[in-house]
């Protein structure tokens, strides 16, 4: 017997992973059974699931009093990803396994009662982070397969089983996994279409700024004009994601444990609807050990926040901070949580309670103070985020009579990729990939103005009485105005336009 082992595992800390030190000591002494390092409820768990496992795939279980140690003792581990390391551990403590076979290695997997290896979440940033470590050779559950294939550069093997795992360390039997790209598909556009919507020329031009630049946008209208219709096809003109954004998505998802069987790896935009009954930790992240929230799972895709002002006050006064920094920290005692944050926000409210304020067929009943009051929910500083803000009308009889179909979702999204294209060589090396995304130094180096554009925007400034943030916002919007029609420089007609929609949201 060998008395002690060492062995390496992973554990997912935030968005990524963190390497652990398996340590087994076996004593003499009373049969006992300890995991140090561990908070106290996942320990037990994962000693009944470690013991049982080792015993139904055949192998000896110590009669010694088994000490294992998991390092560093600062850091939070999570999940149960460890009872892999820490059942190879007790089987090198014992002698069935040599010690110099397992260096180098890292295992990560959840043990069944048989002695299974089943899926752990976070596998992708795990073995993304083993293979910075300088791991040769990593051990992954066979349910994260599509994951392990994502990394090269390492040799990534998915035993079944306990027995299997020992058997490829003695004389290895499995053949690693082959390594994919993630590949980004053309989307499929589902059968929605922004053909279906009949006139509302002006809305739907601003939701083509919204998805060419990542710009925030908000549909205010009376019930039933269509903003729930237009906001859900926001999707269908979205360009695709480059390769390092669905990395980040997949990521972010393999985290939150939301990669299932059949689709393990995201490669579209993701676009979330929660309800406006949702918790502010479940919008913005939180529990004991932080999962990411809507926001996170929105990242690279939209937020739709249907009835808007229906959310609860906290909710959208969170939202403020992620709109600005395009991430969110979350702290808890054990240390702060960052979790990337950067989507695209929509978001559909009616102008007034009945919801017929400015509408041209009927009228409204509010009494002033009431639309006042719906109004205020939105505070201040959050519709100064709001990029684009514009009125919906109720359709026309005569558009809706119209038997032609209008442009199609194909149509525009030609045109949104194409100006997605010159942001993206305009902003390459930075980190970010649309108009929207720029700091305020990238806004000063990127959106140059004429003396013109200047005059209009101090214009604008003195008689609507705009913020400093609002600023930046329009330069940014402009800017990706200017984009879609392929110009470099940004012309008058491009800020007047910016203005425009950023202010138009009042009938
Ligand atoms: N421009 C349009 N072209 C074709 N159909 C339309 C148009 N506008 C509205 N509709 C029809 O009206 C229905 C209701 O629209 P939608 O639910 O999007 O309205 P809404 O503005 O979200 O209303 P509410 O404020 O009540 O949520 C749509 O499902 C669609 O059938
Ligand atoms: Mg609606
Ligand atoms: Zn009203």
């Amino acid at each position: 017997m060998v008395l002690y082992a060492k062995v390496f595992g992973e554990t997912p800390v935030g968005l990524n992973g963190a390497g652990v030190i398996v340590e087994v000591d076996l004593e003499r002494g009373l049969p006992g059974f300890e995991i140090v390092g561990l908070p106290d409820m996942a320990v037990r768990e994962s000693r009944e699931r470690v013991r049982t496992a080792l015993k139904n795939s055949g192998f000896p279980f110590p009669q010694n009093r088994i000490t294992v140690n998991l390092a560093p003792a600062n850091l939070r581990k999570d999940g149960s990803g460890l009872d892999l390391p820490i059942a190879v551990g007790i089987l090198v403590s014992l002698g069935v396994l040599p010690q110099d076979k397992v260096k180098d290695k890292v295992f990560i997997g959840e043990l069944s009662l048989e002695g299974v290896i089943r899926e752990v979440n976070g596998v992708l940033p795990m073995v993304l982070e083993a293979r910075r470590q300088g791991i040769r050779e990593i051990f992954i559950p066979r349910g994260n397969e599509e994951e392990g294939c994502l990394v090269d550069g390492v040799s990534v093997f998915t035993p079944g089983d306990l027995k299997e795992m020992a058997a490829h360390l003695l004389h290895p039997c499995l053949q690693p996994l082959p390594h994919k790209e993630l590949t980004v598909p053309d989307t499929e556009l589902p059968d929605i279409d922004f053909a279906d919507v009949h006139g509302q020329k002006v809305v739907k031009r601003a939701l083509e700024i919204a998805a060419a630049g990542g710009h925030n946008i908000l549909l205010v209208g009376s019930p039933g004009s269509g903003k729930t219709m237009l906001a859900r096809r926001l999707p269908t003109i979205l360009p695709p994601m480059t390769k390092e954004e669905a990395l980040e998505v997949t990521k972010i998802y393999s985290i939150a444990g939301l990669l299932n069987h059949k689709k393990r790896l995201i490669n579209e935009r993701p676009f979330r609807s929660p309800h406006h009954t949702i918790t502010l930790s479940a919008l913005i992240g939180g529990g004991m050990v932080p999962v990411p929230g809507e926001v996170t799972l929105s990242h690279n895709g939209v937020l739709f926040l249907d009835e808007f002002p229906e959310f609860s006050r906290a909710a959208l006064e969170v939202l403020r901070q992620p709109l600005e920094d395009h991430f969110v920290t979350i702290n808890r005692v054990h240390g702060s949580y960052v979790f990337p944050a950067s989507f695209l926000m929509v978001c559909a409210q009616n102008p007034c309670p009945c919801g017929f304020l400015g509408d041209e067929s009927r009228e409204c009943t509010c009494r002033p103070f009431e639309i006042e009051r719906y109004q205020r929910k939105i505070s201040g500083p959050l519709a100064d985020r709001i990029d684009l803000q514009v009125y919906v009308p109720r359709v026309k009889y005569q558009d809706l009579q119209v038997r032609e179909r209008g442009e199609t979702s194909a149509q525009i999204r030609a045109r949104v990729c194409a100006a997605r294209d010159i942001q993206l060589q305009r902003l390459k090396g930075l980190g970010i990939y649309c108009n929207a995304a720029m700091n305020h130094r990238q806004v000063e180096r990127f959106c140059k103005l004429d003396a013109a554009c200047n005059a209009l925007l101090e214009h604008a400034f003195n008689s609507l009485g705009l913020s400093a943030r609002s600023y930046d916002r329009i330069l940014k919007v402009a800017r990706t105005i200017a984009d879609l029609s392929q110009s470099d420089t940004i012309l008058v007609s491009h800020i007047a336009e910016a203005i425009q929609l950023r202010t138009q949201q009042n009938p």
